[in-house]
C-alpha cells in the first residue's frame, strides 16, 4: 500500500521578510539599485569586509588552534568571560560575587532561543512581551520555543518638552496585563527597527517595573558600540542590571565584530545570589543540548583573541568607531537631503535615532513602490539600514522616498 502523502498537509510559506528581500535584491539586474534591507554594515564602497582585527586574530588562530574537539556546553570560556567583562565592566561585584554564568551561543539568535526556553521553564504558559515594533524575529523565536507572545508599546512622545523620547507611560500601560512570571524582551542600545533608545532614567524605571510585576527580563544586545562608545552605550543597561536582580542577556558579536556568518553570540545569566548560579547554568546547558548541543567555536575564538590582546582590542575599537562615525555622517547627509525636499520632521528623526536603523514613516505600499519603480529595497515596515546608503545615492534615495513620507 502506498504511504499517504503526509507532506501534502503543508503549504508553501512565504520567505522571511528580510531574507526574502536580500535574495530579491541580488536578483535585480537594474544598474542603479540600493539595498537598505537586512542589517549588515557596509563601507563606502558597499562592501562588508572582514575587520582587520578579525583577520589578525585569524592569523594567530591558524597556528594556536590545534584541535577541533568539542569545547563543552559553555563553549570558549575565555570568550564567555570576555563578554561578561564587556557587559559589566572589568571590576564588577556582580561578576566577582558569582551571580553570573555565561554560555557561548550560535549568534544572538541562539542565545535568545535558549533564553526564551529558560523563561518557559519558569512558567510554561507565560507570555513573552516584545516591543511594538520590534525585530520581527523576536516574536518568531518566542512562538517557535512554544510560548505565547504579546507586545508593549514602543513609540516616541509627539509633543511637549519630552518630544522624541520613548513614551514610558505607554510601555507601563501596555504591561498592565502582564502576569508574574511572564518574560519580556528589552533591546539594548540601537533599537531595531526604530533606532530610538530608552534614556538612562527610563532603564531604571524599567528595572523597577519588571521587579514590581515579577516579569523576567531578557535584554537583547545586538549593536553594542554602534550608538556611542562601548561604555557609554551600556550605561542604561548596567543600571538596569543593578536594579533587576534576575535577568538574561543575549549578546551578539555579529555586527560589532562583523562576524555575521560565524554565528557568534553569548547568553549571560544573572541570578539573585551565587547559590542559584549552578541551577541556572544546568538549565541553560540542558536547553541548549536539546537544540544545537554545543556552540560553534571559530567566531568565539576570534573575539576572545581580540579582547585578550591590547593591540588587537585597540584596533577593533578603532574599527568600531569608524563604522559608527560613518553611519552618523550618513545620517547627517540623509537629513540634509530630506530637508531639501521639505521633509524636516523625517530629517530630525533620522538625526535623533541611533545605530544601524531608522524607521521612516512611510505611506502604505511605499516599500513595494520604491522597490518596483526605483530598485530601492527596504522592508514594508519602512525600516532602513542607514549603513546601506552611500554618499553617491543619498540624494536619489531621498528624492524617491520624499513623496511617500508623512
Ligand atoms: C536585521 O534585523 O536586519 C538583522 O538583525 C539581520 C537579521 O537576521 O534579521
Amino acid at each position: 500500500m502506498m504511504q499517504k502523502n503526509l507532506i501534502s498537509n503543508l503549504s508553501l510559506l512565504p520567505p522571511d521578510a528580510l531574507l526574502g528581500l536580500m535574495a530579491a535584491y541580488k536578483e535585480d539586474t537594474r544598474e542603479i539599485k540600493v539595498d537598505l534591507g537586512v542589517g549588515i554594515y557596509k563601507d563606502a564602497s558597499g562592501a562588508t569586509p572582514v575587520l582587520r582585527s578579525v583577520k589578525s586574530a585569524e592569523k594567530v588562530l591558524l597556528t594556536s588552534v590545534t584541535s577541533k574537539a568539542y569545547e563543552g556546553p559553555r563553549g570558549n570560556q575565555v570568550f564567555d568571560n570576555a563578554v561578561e567583562k564587556q557587559l559589566f565592566g572589568s571590576k564588577s561585584d556582580t561578576v566577582s560575587s558569582g551571580r553570573i554564568t555565561s554560555f557561548a551561543s550560535p549568534g544572538g539568535c541562539g542565545a535568545l532561543s535558549v533564553a526564551v526556553g529558560f523563561v518557559k521553564r519558569l512558567k510554561a504558559d507565560g507570555v513573552v512581551w516584545v516591543s511594538n515594533p520590534s525585530w520581527p524575529n523576536h516574536a518568531h523565536v518566542v512562538r517557535a520555543m512554544g510560548m505565547k507572545t504579546d507586545s508593549y508599546s514602543y513609540d516616541e512622545i509627539q509633543d511637549g518638552e519630552n518630544a522624541g523620547q520613548i513614551d514610558f507611560e505607554a510601555i507601563k500601560c501596555s504591561l498592565d496585563k502582564a502576569e508574574p512570571g511572564d518574560g519580556i524582551i528589552i533591546q539594548g542600545p540601537c533599537h531595531n527597527p526604530t533606532g530610538m533608545d530608552l534614556t538612562n532614567e527610563q532603564w531604571k524605571l524599567f528595572a523597577r517595573l519588571c521587579t514590581e510585576k515579577s516579569i523576567f527580563p531578557i535584554v537583547d544586545i545586538a549593536y553594542h558600540g554602534f550608538g556611542a562608545s562601548l561604555d557609554e552605550d551600556l550605561v542604561g543597561v548596567r543600571e538596569f542590571l543593578e536594579l533587576a536582580p534576575e535577568a538574561l542577556i543575549s549578546y551578539s558579536c555579529s555586527k560589532n565584530f562583523g562576524l555575521y556568518r560565524e554565528r557568534t553570540g553569548c547568553l549571560v545569566a544573572q541570578s539573585q545570589n551565587a547559590e542559584q548560579t549552578p541551577i541556572v547554568a544546568s538549565h541553560l546547558a540542558d536547553i541548549a543540548r536539546a537544540s544545537y548541543s554545543m556552540p560553534p567555536a571559530h567566531g568565539a575564538a576570534i573575539v576572545a583573541t581580540i579582547l585578550e590582546n591590547d593591540e588587537l582590542k585597540t584596533e577593533w575599537i578603532n574599527e568600531l568607531d569608524e563604522m559608527r562615525d560613518r553611519i552618523k555622517s550618513l545620517r547627517s547627509e540623509m537629513a540634509e537631503a530630506l530637508r531639501s525636499h521639505g521633509k524636516d520632521e523625517a530629517a530630525n528623526r533620522i538625526l535623533r535615532q541611533k545605530g544601524m536603523f531608522s524607521l521612516m514613516k512611510l505611506k502604505d505600499g511605499a516599500a513595494e513602490k520604491l522597490r518596483e519603480d526605483h530598485a530601492i529595497y527596504l522592508p514594508g515596515s519602512g525600516r532602513i539600514n542607514v549603513a546601506g546608503l552611500k554618499s553617491e545615492n543619498i540624494k536619489y534615495v531621498a528624492k524617491c522616498m520624499a513623496p511617500y513620507l508623512f
